[in-house]
């Protein structure tokens, strides 16, 4: 077999077989088969396509090129949720103690932030002590005592998709729906957990711009994830605007906390209570959603959610009392108001640019090496569908920096104000 061959194969637009495909992922991560074959390969896919049954066998490829994590110690259902990238996006620290307060075992890799989409691991490093390097063993341990644990993604766990992640990074091949559905559950079937819940983010924050791409992304993830034997959800969900109010860690650590002390922001209770009611259905705690809704709102309203967050946090070294105490977090130097330039209704929020500014105050890195900053974010004063006067606080940044004037401006910018009221939905299809 020849990489050159099955390159040509599918920039004339066929269909590869397994073993086709299981050549070019064995050869790319041992380096036999060299960076610039793979980008082609990426651009022909890109351009061409792939069947379900190809990005299966992409997908079964990548999860194979390293370790695959027997969580089979765990006793009883494990469930495992993922986003893929959004602005102000902290899910993961509410619905993780959530579901793991019903007694379903949480068990989560997670990763760093890159570009203008936050990191679960980032916003948990903003608790002092947390480790989120736990070894194999003590992940499963933890689990098994505790129910719950959120650590970092090895760097054995899909090795393959590392490597042509950052290629395609750098070729313009990032946005192709196999080969984002196939870099996502190749990881997430490599972290080993029965029950898979989706969140697909769609709108200008987002890498799936409207609702037809996101259905196909959701469909072949579902396909994808059933085919090797998992309970799959994928919910679309809207990214037009950031979710909630906080973008940067801390603040979106304490709005999380607010959010399981009964507090927080309502798309963000209501995105948090449909992602953890899908994995309550599919770990077969419930019959019916609403049944499932019902016991996360009772989790939330006896604080046995917020109980398993601090359970967590101590867990792993952290310390507990920030999760009692918000004001313990540390606070940015200066605070600065962003003011409306006009009066009428918020209709949009560029929450790319959000992202981007947030990133610029030091919350998010440009590159993997970057140190972040865990104090500094923005705060959203107004949502889509807000009615604004001209002077109004629109938003305030939270910076470390004396000369925020870029960030101001690109606040500003993001904002659109229009005379017609919108209504913006939040959850737009769920796929199962
Ligand atoms: N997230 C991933 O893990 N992979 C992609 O290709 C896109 C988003």
């Amino acid at each position: 077999m020849r990489a050159v061959d099955i390159i040509m194969k599918k920039r004339n637009g066929e269909e590869l077989n397994e073993s086709e495909i299981n050549f070019l992922i064995d050869g790319f991560t041992k380096g036999s088969i060299e960076n610039y074959q793979m980008s082609a390969f990426t651009m022909a896919v890109y351009f061409k396509g792939m069947t379900d049954l190809e990005s299966t066998y992409l997908t079964k490829a990548m999860l194979n090129s390293g370790d695959v994590l027997d969580l089979s110690r765990i006793d009883g259902i494990k469930v495992d949720k993922h986003s893929t990238g959004g602005v102000g996006d902290k899910t993961s620290l509410v619905i993780a103690p959530l579901v793991a307060s019903l007694g379903i075992k949480f068990a989560k890799m997670s990763g760093r932030g890159l570009g203008h989409t936050g990191g679960t691991l980032d916003k948990l490093e903003s608790i002092p002590g947390y480790n989120i390097n736990l070894s194999e063993e003590k992940f499963i341990d933890q689990v098994n005592s505790i129910g719950i644990a959120l650590v970092g993604q090895t760097a054995l766990l899909a090795p393959a998709d590392k490597k042509l992640y950052a290629l395609r990074d750098v070729t313009a091949t990032v946005d192709s729906i196999p080969l984002i559905a196939s870099s996502i559950m190749s990881k997430k079937l490599a972290s080993g957990a029965d029950a898979i819940c989706l969140d697909v983010k769609v709108g200008s924050g987002a890498f799936m711009k409207n609702v037809e791409d996101a259905t196909r992304l959701a469909n072949l993830m579902v396909e994808i994830g059933k085919n090797c034997g998992k309970k799959m959800t994928a919910i679309l969900t809207n990214m037009d605007e950031p979710l909630g109010f906080a973008v940067g860690n801390s603040l979106e650590v304490v709005e999380a906390i607010n959010t399981l002390n009964g507090n927080g922001p309502k798309d963000f209770m209501e995105l948090c209570l449909e992602l953890s009611a899908y994995l309550v259905l599919d770990a077969g705690v419930c019959e019916t959603i609403e049944e499932a809704k019902a016991l996360c709102i009772k989790q939330i309203e006896n604080k046995e959610a917020l109980a398993s967050l601090a359970k967590l946090v101590e867990a792993q070294g952290g310390d507990a009392s920030f999760v009692y105490d918000v004001s313990k977090f540390a606070k940015a130097k200066y605070t600065i108001d962003v003011k409306a330039l006009k009066d009428g209704y918020v209709g949009f929020i560029n929450a790319l640019e959000i992202g981007n500014a947030a990133m610029l105050l030091g919350a998010g890195r440009a590159r993997l090496t970057d140190n972040i900053d865990h104090s500094v974010g923005i705060v959203l004063n107004k949502k889509v569908g807000s009615l604004v006067k001209k002077g109004d606080v629109i938003a305030t940044i939270h910076s470390n920096k004396e000369d925020n004037s870029k960030e101001i401006d690109m606040l500003s910018n993001a904002y659109c104000i229009q005379n017609d009221k919108v209504e913006s939905k939040l959850i737009l299809k769920v796929v199962k």
